[in-house]
């Protein structure tokens, strides 16, 4: 927890919650152990969605489709999402999910590694929510900026590690560490690329909120 447990208690019980469908999506992830985006982290995309109005969105992560969901449900009317997931016991249940929805249309699930599935994209986009393995944004960066349209809105979740990231490389446990260098290497990335303007935000897990020029 980066920040104050009581003071996002507080602030979550601001919230007014989202659909009815998503509530329940949301209390089905929770039951079973499916890592979703956080109340606050919700709260933020649907306020980004509000203000960038992009017809185009790609995720990466789709879990069992929430957040894919959430972007539909607040996002522009007629948005396009394209959503990459590797797990396959997720797959069906997220397609399942997207069906339920009446959301299959604008949805496009493309199933494997995203390491290999962004190189062969070809289309651009105005908002990428990047909430994939930690370790990999780091790799997937060069693809991610070669997908942006000027302009575009590139948000990534989970990356302040808990607040590990600022500890001494030897207080982090030994299975985190690879992915620890590799965060603090993509933050230093996003904040000195010479076409993105980056904020780090210790909003949730950390956020990075990043525009292409
Ligand atoms: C935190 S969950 C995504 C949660 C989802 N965005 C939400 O909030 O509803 C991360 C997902 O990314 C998937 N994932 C991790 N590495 C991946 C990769 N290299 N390619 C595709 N999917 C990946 C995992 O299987 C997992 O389901």
């Amino acid at each position: 927890m980066i920040v104050d447990e009581r003071l996002i208690t507080y602030v979550n019980s601001l919230d007014m919650g989202n659909t009815e469908f998503l509530d329940e999506l949301e209390a089905y992830a929770h039951k079973t152990y499916v890592p979703i985006i956080r109340k606050e982290m919700q709260s933020f995309i649907k306020v980004l969605l509000a203000v960038k109005q992009p017809q185009n969105i790609l995720e990466v992560g789709t879990a069992i489709g929430f957040s894919t969901l959430l972007m539909c449900e607040y996002g522009k009317e007629n948005c396009r999402i394209t959503t990459i997931e590797n797990y396959k016991k997720r797959i069906p249940i997220a397609r399942e999910n997207f069906k339920k929805a009446g959301r299959e249309k604008q949805i496009q699930l493309l199933e494997g590694d995203a390491g290999e599935i962004l190189p062969t994209l070809n289309e651009s986009f105005d908002f990428i929510f990047m909430d994939a393995a930690k370790g990999q944004y780091i790799h997937f960066l060069p693809q991610v900026l070669r997908l942006m349209k000027p302009g575009a809105v590139l948000v990534s979740d989970n990356v302040l590690q808990d607040g590990d990231l600022i500890e001494s490389h030897y207080l982090v446990e030994r299975r985190n560490r690879t992915i620890y260098k590799r965060m603090r290497e993509y933050l230093y990335e996003l904040k000195h690329h010479p076409n993105l303007v980056t904020s780090v935000i210790p909003l949730g897990d950390g956020v990075t909120v990043s525009i292409k020029k």
